[in-house]
């Protein structure tokens, strides 16, 4: 049997994660971690768990639940507070922000892949994705603004390429990804939907869908890349 662990479960793409795997893998168990509320949505094969995954306590007692786990899927992250939005200037800059933006988007990776690395070294394949951002890329920063979300993804991009390393050790059978899903239809980038060309706005379904897609077929060889849901390398 399957285990994939989808660490927040109740986003908008991670819950379209977990109908996808439910999917798509009729004999895999899915954990889901939400933060604040359990969500609704219940299933024979999915187990919630809430956990704080900005904490090192609670990562790493939650890790001790599991022998093993074949995949890890991180769709935690934040662009925006209930006061305050991505920066536009300089002036803009908060240290709260900041730092908050950080220990959503780039911490609870760090600790889920200091905690499940073993887990997922007790199976065969085992990969582990994360859902970064493009605006997350050094080289393609055409525009600027949105400093402590791309600063996070980038820092989070240069923690993945970084572990893969290891991996390539430790999991020679490992693949970890950085992914891009595209602007997808979630309480995250609603605000900022009104200059979305046409059909470049896509459902949580469809993301899950290309993404689940891309993590199957991957293979050691592109551990440590960082892919957009169309399964294009882009340039960190
Ligand atoms: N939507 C897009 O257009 C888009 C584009 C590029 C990249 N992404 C990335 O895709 C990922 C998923 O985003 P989404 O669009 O699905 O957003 P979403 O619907 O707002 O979901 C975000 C998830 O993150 C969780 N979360 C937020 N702050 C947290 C914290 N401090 N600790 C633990 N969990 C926390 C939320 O749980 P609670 O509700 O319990 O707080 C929720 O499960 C993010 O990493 C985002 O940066 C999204």
């Amino acid at each position: 049997m399957m285990n994939i662990l989808i660490v927040g479960g109740n986003g908008g793409i991670g819950f379209a994660m977990i109908k996808e795997c439910l999917t798509q893998y009729s004999d895999a168990q899915i954990h889901a971690t939400y933060r604040r509320t359990k969500p609704q949505f219940q299933h024979e094969r999915v187990r919630w768990y809430q956990v704080n995954v900005s904490h090192d306590d609670e990562v790493k007692v939650f890790s001790e639940l599991f022998d093993d786990i074949n995949w890890i899927i991180n769709c935690v992250g934040i662009l925006h507070t209930r006061d305050k939005g991505p920066e536009k200037n300089l002036t803009a800059l908060d240290s709260v922000f900041f730092q908050q933006v950080m220990t959503t988007n780039t911490l609870p990776t760090l600790l889920l892949a200091k905690y499940f690395t073993p887990k997922l070294k007790k199976t065969d394949t085992p990969k582990f994705a994360v859902i970064s951002a493009k605006v997350g890329s050094i080289s393609d920063n055409q525009l600027g603004g949105w400093y402590s979300y791309r600063a996070s993804k980038a820092a989070l991009n240069m923690f993945i390429k970084t572990m893969s390393i290891e991996w390539q050790r430790i999991l020679k059978n490992g693949v970890v990804l950085a992914l891009h899903p595209g602007t997808t239809d979630t309480p995250l980038s609603e605000p900022f939907q009104a200059n979305v060309p046409q059909g470049k706005l896509f459902t949580p379904e469809r993301v899950a869908c290309d993404l689940i897609g891309l993590i199957a077929s991957s293979t050691p060889q592109q551990s440590g890349s960082f892919l957009a849901y169309s399964g294009d390398r882009l340039p960190w």
